[in-house]
């Protein structure tokens, strides 16, 4: 609607990878070296999330910097590499615009940086790959905060060699998840190659190089996206539901469309009915200089997405984290609204083939992740829903005709006892894992059994 172009909304970058790895230090290092520079006022924390303008970008990326950018800067959101965030880490990655997956260069490929490149292909996020921790490849001269380039030169033949070895089983690993890559200074097309950027979160080698790439791709391919999400009412999806000492339940939530004001009429998904409320308070971390202040949390009156927020409102108990909150402007129907809102986990809570295994898990992050990996490995789905299993899940499971998929897959949840006692009945096997992968694992194991 021929918005200005500084009412480009901030796109939302996802940090993601394997446990340990890395992320974490990554944004530490963004935030640090920035706020060394003097900059720390320009950075803005908010819940779950941390905004790094454009300003303070340009300045890290010192002689990188080419380009003419017109996104006001990056929002981060880190995602846990524990196992059992799966959740998170499919809503955060359900959520984001841009993803880095970060790996470890001296330990490859591992289970959760397998999953969550399998929820950036779910989603056909644009994602670059950090190999990070260059600096403990033995024999490695740290150049602290030296662009890639520069710290290449830097290094014996030897250690530049040893680095192109793990750069090239990260492609190898990157090939059989279907994707064309190579260093990233290697690439012409970013469209058609994903970049590999080496860094080091430690000595901050490399992030410089990242930061670049992340603004070619957010200007590649994100610039009609963005501008149409600028402003109107908001849209968000609830990260957590918390309960504060003095507010209650609150939702910590990431509005990645238009604007929230306190008192705005909300809709709030649930695993039944959506909730509809009104806003009582919007809260933003305080800034880390008043981090002594008894009140950990700022009021303010308005967010603008991108932007992480911890929204209050009466009647939210049962929120379902995972779903949307979508503010109901003047001119809309409440109960429209609210329906659509009830179709995403209609969706979500898939109940497709006539013959295919049970699946119940912990929330709707997870039952996506789960129901993405079981469709690409060809398993079907009879049903699957968000909560514990039931003596009836055990009894849709028993009645499948083919022995292969009487079964019941549950992530993080737990079995009723009622459901056990049928179990004992109906001799249907249960799979219990809190690791996506470990239960796919079981299952297939248990499948090869029954074959022989
Ligand atoms: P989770 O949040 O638990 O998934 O981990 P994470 O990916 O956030 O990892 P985190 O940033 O917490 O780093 C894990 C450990 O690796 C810490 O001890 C870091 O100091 C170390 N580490 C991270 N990046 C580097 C690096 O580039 N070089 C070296 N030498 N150590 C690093
Ligand atoms: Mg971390």
């Amino acid at each position: 609607k021929g918005q200005p172009e500084s009412d480009l909304r901030t796109p939302i970058v996802c940090v993601m990878g394997h446990v340990d790895h890395g992320k974490t230090t990554l944004l530490d290092k963004i935030r640090g070296t920035t706020i060394a520079d003097g900059e720390a006022g320009a950075i803005t924390q908010h819940i779950g999330a941390t905004e790094i303008p454009l300003a303070v970008i340009t300045e890290v990326c010192g002689p990188l910097f080419r380009g003419d950018f017109q996104i006001p800067g990056l929002l981060f959101i880190d995602t846990p590499g524990h196992h059992s965030f799966t959740s998170l880490r499919s809503r955060g990655g359900s959520l984001a615009d841009l993803a880095v997956l970060i790996v470890d260069v001296n330990e490859g490929f591992q289970p959760q940086t397998i999953e969550s490149i399998n929820i950036l292909k779910r989603y056909r996020t644009p994602f670059v790959v950090a190999a990070n921790k260059i600096d403990r490849i033995s024999g490695w001269l740290p150049v602290e905060g030296a662009p890639l380039a520069a710290t290449l030169k830097a290094q014996s033949e030897r250690v530049r060699g040893d680095l192109d070895n793990r750069i090239y089983e990260l492609v190898g690993e990157l090939y059989k998840q279907g994707f064309n890559s190579d260093r990233y200074d290697r690439i012409s097309d970013f469209t058609k190659n994903i970049g590999v950027v080496p860094i080091s979160s430690i000595s901050g080698e490399g992030v410089a190089d990242l930061l670049m790439v992340l603004l070619g791709l957010a200007q590649k391919f994100l610039k009609e996206n963005l501008k149409v999400r600028a402003s109107g009412p908001g849209v968000g999806t609830i990260l957590e539901v918390k309960e504060e000492r003095g507010l209650g339940t609150t939702l910590d939530v990431i509005l990645y469309d238009g604007e929230f004001r306190s008192g705005d009429t909300i809709v709030v998904g649930t695993l039944k009915e959506p909730i509809v409320t009104k806003i009582r308070a919007l809260l933003k971390p305080r800034p880390l200089s008043e981090i002594r202040s008894e009140e950990r949390f700022l009021p303010v009156k308005h967010v603008a997405a991108a932007s992480g927020v911890k929204v209050s409102a009466p009647k939210i108990e049962s929120a379902l984290a995972g779903s949307t909150i979508r503010v109901v402007s003047e001119d809309e129907d409440v109960d429209a609204v609210a329906q659509e809102i009830r179709s995403e986990l209609e969706t979500a809570r898939i109940d497709t083939e006539n013959v295919g295994v049970i699946i119940k898990t912990d929330t709707i992050g997870s039952l996506e992740a789960l129901v993405g990996e079981l469709e690409s490995k060809e398993i079907p789905i009879h049903a699957a829903d968000v909560g514990p299993i039931t003596r009836r899940d055990v009894i849709r499971a028993a009645a499948i005709q083919d022995p292969l998929y009487s079964a019941v897959l549950g992530f993080n949840v737990k079995i009723l006892p009622d459901a056990l006692t049928e179990v004992q009945k109906s001799d249907v096997p249960i799979f219990l894992s809190e690791v996506i992968y470990n239960l796919l694992e079981n299952y297939d194991d248990w499948v090869e059994d029954q074959k022989m």
